[in-house]
């Protein structure tokens, strides 16, 4: 039986309707320091804690990610959309430019991590597999940084926006 290949334009219209959270994903390394705004983070498991992130691989420093062999995801505060902004490549700053607007720590791992973000999942490269045109990269969180409670940062309907954190 063939495979029923679905329209990629109308794919892209359906993930309009698929909420999502924002991340700050960041590694630094023998490769370099780097950072992308992504929504494609999630959770695999929780013993042994894993997460993966879906980098696309038109972008040649994604590489750097695979070859730190690390990186964290930083989960946005609603403040932080002009962040989000930056590292999604809007005014093309330099990686440096970027980072620039964001206070960082040095995680276990490497990675910086968002001082803003409501949390930071430093991790561990575990695996790595292309699928189309992405690369997967699967990660054992090394180090959880809980950051202050608030309202989370949202794609959805191709806008930014706010989700309270409720009580
Ligand atoms: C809301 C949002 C979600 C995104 N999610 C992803 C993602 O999951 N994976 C990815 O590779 N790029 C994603 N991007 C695109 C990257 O952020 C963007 O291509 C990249 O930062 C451009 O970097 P450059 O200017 O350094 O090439 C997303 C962009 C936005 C605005």
């Amino acid at each position: 039986m063939q495979p029923v290949r679905t329209d990629p334009g109308a794919f892209r219209q359906a993930m309009t309707r698929f909420a999502a959270a924002v991340n700050v994903v960041t590694t630094d390394g023998a490769s370099g320091r780097r950072g992308v705004t992504v929504t494609s983070a999630c959770s695999v498991s929780d013993d042994p804690a894993t997460l993966l992130v879906c980098l696309n691989l038109s972008s040649a420093e994604n590489a750097w990610f695979e070859e730190n062999g690390a990186f964290a995801v930083n989960v946005l505060s609603a403040g932080d959309e002009a962040l989000a902004r930056a590292f999604a490549g809007e005014d093309k700053l330099t990686q440096a430019e970027r980072f620039a607007r964001g206070e960082w720590s040095t995680g276990a791992t490497g990675a910086p991590l968002l001082s803003s973000a409501l949390v930071s999942f430093d991790c561990r490269l575990i695996d790595a597999r292309v699928i189309a045109t992405h690369k997967v990269l699967i990660g054992e969180v090394a180090d959880l940084r809980i950051g202050e409670a608030g309202a989370g940062l949202i794609y959805l309907g191709r806008s930014f926006r706010s989700l309270d954190a409720g009580q």
